[in-house]
């Protein structure tokens, strides 16, 4: 996720710009850059780091930019291809540097068309996917640069949201759409093109949004809208009624809920052009350069603190089920102090969304000093970690400014089961179950958007539960880490007591707690191991347990047993855990939400742990 500005009209662009970068900064700030025209040319700058090291390379009184520019683009860049640093940081230029763009999204048919491209003599600088679409307009530039757009967007694989100007044309600000979002804002004045409405809401609350496959082409304050069949679509402007700090949260509350809610797009980011469901495989690029040690090895160990070693156990049960490899989870914190016993036909497997916490990162030293192979699923490009490692898979979900995880938990799971897919091919999997899993895959964020529908449901239970002060979270074999994952939740954003158990280890011990004062969050979807938490259920309300159950549609029997019932859509067993995780954060959310809890920020935490 990056964010996008562009501007064309009567006043100078550059102070537009640079507002409206800072105002995008949310969503990635690893590096930004602007490109303005000038009387004098094009004016290019970009800088490492955040906006205001760019800005410190900005002097707007000299030349060229003390002339003033009517067009310019700009560029808060969150790393996907290539990493945080000047050359790969946008915007991209043509090899004449006349036709300018920023872009968020993947192009996932980059290597081929650069390929290609780099055959008829274009010369590239960066190692970014979005490079690629600049040399692509110069090669079919036909004198007039929307005509060229849509020819060259129907030869593009992927998602994007671009903005784009040729120096040739100064009266033309093109954006495209496919997959990232865009919206365009209109002033008396101009009209400011981005990602999203928060950098434009200071100026105005009349905008359009764009939809997938089409094209806007803006001068000053007219506009037409085009598809990719060259016709003109006709579009209304709508009233935005949010107020400048509502739009950086799209309008949510807090950035928990936003990123809860941001889910289906995440998870469709994380497997974009890692399927090829016709062989029953996957394409995971970052593990090309190590695919043959990956099949020779004989055992995998899988270290991470927090939510994404609960990820990390999920894909412990996956792997050993589907991919026939044994696995095993440490705590990061714990890998190096326990001694384990390790050889070279072990890989180790971290999971880090931060890609900076200090224990996750001693782990992958250790496993180093060893001699073993280490592995890496991270979602911040070009962190600690990400460069520590061999060889790895990156989340591709932008950044996760909550504290508590949440979209890079589900995306963390998912790409353990795309792993689960690689390894599983390499092994015993047949062609049929590749293509299931992936298929299944595939129609996770369709069925997250299902679950999105019951947050008022959720938002009542909670209230309902509200006043109790502890939480008993219970699931069996894959649901069993999401117990912990729930629990974890709840007691990090609401500082309650939540504990979460495997189902079968209740009667042990921990069973001795319930009472009409302990409620216990049940996760139950209708699979191998149902009947056994239905059995559990029972035991509890024979206690007196107030039970609330996540379970599959269409389950009406459940109701016997439990006192409130969320439902989520049926999807393979494997991965239940990946949509049962939604009623649990939304459940945790509204609960902390409703004590006036500080959601995003919650006492005692950080976003990135780095120290041990
Ligand atoms: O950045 P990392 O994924 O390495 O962070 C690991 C944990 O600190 C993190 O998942 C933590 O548990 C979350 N706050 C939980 O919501």
């Amino acid at each position: 996720m990056c964010g996008i500005v562009g501007y064309i009209g009567k006043n100078n662009a550059l102070p537009i710009l640079m507002d409206g970068l800072k105002r995008l900064e949310y969503r990635g700030y690893d590096s930004a850059g602007v490109a303005v025209k000038t009387d004098q040319g094009v004016f290019a700058v970009k800088a490492v780091g955040k906006i205001v090291e760019l800005e410190k390379k900005i002097t707007p009184l000299t030349p060229p930019l003390s002339g003033g520019s009517n067009l310019g683009i700009a560029h808060t860049r969150w790393a996907t291809h290539g990493a945080p640093s000047e050359v790969n940081a946008h915007p991209h230029c043509d090899c004449q540097r006349k036709i300018w763009l920023a872009h968020n999204g993947i192009i996932e048919n980059y290597q081929e068309l650069k390929a290609l491209l780099i055959k008829k003599g274009h010369k590239f600088v960066s190692e970014t996917d979005t490079e690629v679409v600049a040399h692509l307009l110069e090669d079919l530039y036909d004198g007039n640069l929307t005509n060229t757009l849509i020819k060259a967007l129907r030869l593009l694989k992927g998602a994007y949201g671009l903005v784009i100007f040729h120096a040739a044309e100064p009266t033309k600000l093109l954006a495209a759409k496919c997959g990232s979002p865009l919206v365009i804002g209109l002033t008396e004045d101009g009209t400011i093109v981005a990602s999203d409405v928060s950098a434009i809401i200071r100026y105005t609350k009349q905008v359009i949004y764009l939809d997938d496959n089409e094209v806007a082409e803006i001068s000053g304050h007219d506009f037409k809208i085009y598809n990719l069949q060259s016709e003109t679509v006709a579009k209304q402007a709508k009233t935005i009624d949010w107020d400048i700090e509502a739009s950086e949260k799209a309008g949510f509350p807090h950035f928990m809920l936003k990123e809860i809610f941001d889910q289906p797009n995440s998870l469709a980011n994380s497997l974009r052009g890692r399927i090829i469901l016709s062989d029953g495989k996957v394409k995971l690029g970052g593990l090309d350069i190590v695919a043959e040690k990956v099949r020779a090895i004989e055992k995998l160990v899988i270290a991470a603190c927090g939510t994404a070693r609960h990820a990390g156990l999920i894909g412990e049960y996956m792997i050993e089920e589907y991919a026939g490899l044994s696995t095993e989870v440490d705590y990061a914190s714990e890998f190096r102090y326990r001694q384990p016993v390790l050889d070279k036909k072990t890989a180790l497997l971290v999971i880090s969304q931060s890609g900076e916490t200090a224990d996750t990162l001693a782990a992958v030293q250790e496993a180093k000093g060893k001699g073993l192979l280490t592995l890496g699923i991270v979602n911040v490009v070009g962190s600690s970690i990400a460069r520590a490692t061999d060889a790895g898979v990156y989340n591709h979900i932008g950044p996760e400014i909550s504290v508590a995880s949440t979209k890079a938990f589900t995306s963390q799971a998912a790409i353990l089961a795309l792993l689960t897919v690689m390894l599983g091919r390499q092994r015993q999997m047949s062609l049929v179950m590749g293509e299931r899993i992936c298929r299944e895959l595939l129609a996770l964020p369709e069925k997250m958007r299902e679950i999105l529908k019951t947050s008022e449901q959720i938002k009542k239970i909670a209230e309902k539960y509200s006043k109790f002060a502890h939480f008993a979270y219970l699931g069996r074999k894959y649901n069993q880490p999401l117990a912990f994952e729930g629990a974890l939740k709840l007691k990090e954003i609401s500082y309650l007591h939540a504990e979460g158990f495997a189902s079968g280890e209740m009667k042990h011990g921990p069973i001795a707690m319930i009472d009409g004062n302990f409620p216990v969050v049940m996760i139950a979807p209708q699979d191998s191991v149902y009947e056994k938490n239905y059995s559990n259920m029972q035991e509890l309300k024979a206690r007196g347990a107030k039970i609330i159950a996540i379970t599959t549609a269409g389950n009406e029997k459940i109701k016997e047993a439990a006192d409130d019932v969320i439902y989520i859509p049926k999807t393979l067993e494997m991965l239940t855990p990946i949509l049962a995780a939604m009623p649990l954060q939304l459940f945790a959310y509204h609960l902390a939400a409703l004590s006036g809890r500080d959601v995003d920020k919650p006492r005692n935490l950080a976003k990135s742990v780095t120290v041990e």
